[in-house]
């Protein structure tokens, strides 16, 4: 693990979010939502593939993908199969996402859940790259605002990799998504 932790390391030129300020982060987070549904039944839907390691509260799982293995969104969401929609009928939902990019995954999960008769839908992301939007899309809770630069680690991949780095960093110009 270690030597495999050091290879990983050696590929990310400047770390984004240490361990601990993750872990502010997300304790901040974590009270402020608490805080806003504290007499509400609250179901939070983790996205997969990123969003499991972010979704410390979650009640169910989905799949919504739009980067894949590839390299760009492609603003549709697919659901995995194994996903009952009639489950979030009445409920106050709360999507928790590791990172908003164009906006068109999360714009389109959302409408497809307020569609499906949730009472209320919210949206909590770790990292928001608002520069980035292609369609107008705010979540409601963010961890941080940051700039425009492709970044791994902490359940976020890059084509299946890095996913499990305790921090989230840039990985190397040479090693980035192309056309990114
Ligand atoms: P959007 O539909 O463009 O907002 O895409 C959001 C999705 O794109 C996220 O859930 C990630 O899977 C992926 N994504 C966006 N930015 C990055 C990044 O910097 N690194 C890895 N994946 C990213």
């Amino acid at each position: 693990i270690n030597s495999r932790s050091q290879r990983a390391d050696a590929d990310i030129d400047k770390v984004l979010l240490s361990t601990e300020q993750l872990n502010e982060i997300l304790d901040y987070m974590g009270r402020q939502i608490g805080h806003e549904y504290q007499d509400k039944e609250l179901l939070v839907l983790g996205v997969l593939k990123g969003g499991f390691m972010f979704t410390t509260l979650e009640v169910d799982f989905f799949k919504a993908s739009s980067y894949g293995t590839g390299t760009s969104s492609s603003g549709s969401v697919k659901l995995d199969e194994s996903f009952d929609l009639s489950s979030i009928k009445g409920k106050h939902v709360l999507v928790a996402e590791d990172i908003i990019d164009t906006g068109l995954t999360m714009s389109s999960l959302v409408s497809l859940l307020r569609r499906s008769g949730a009472m209320s839908v919210r949206v909590a992301v770790l990292l928001d790259k608002r520069a980035r939007r292609k369609v107008t899309f705010d979540p409601d809770f963010v961890g941080m605002y940051m700039g425009e630069e492709f970044v791994v680690g902490y359940g976020i991949d890059f084509a299946e990799r890095y996913r499990w780095l305790p921090y989230i960093g840039v990985p190397k110009p040479e090693l980035r998504t192309v056309g990114y």
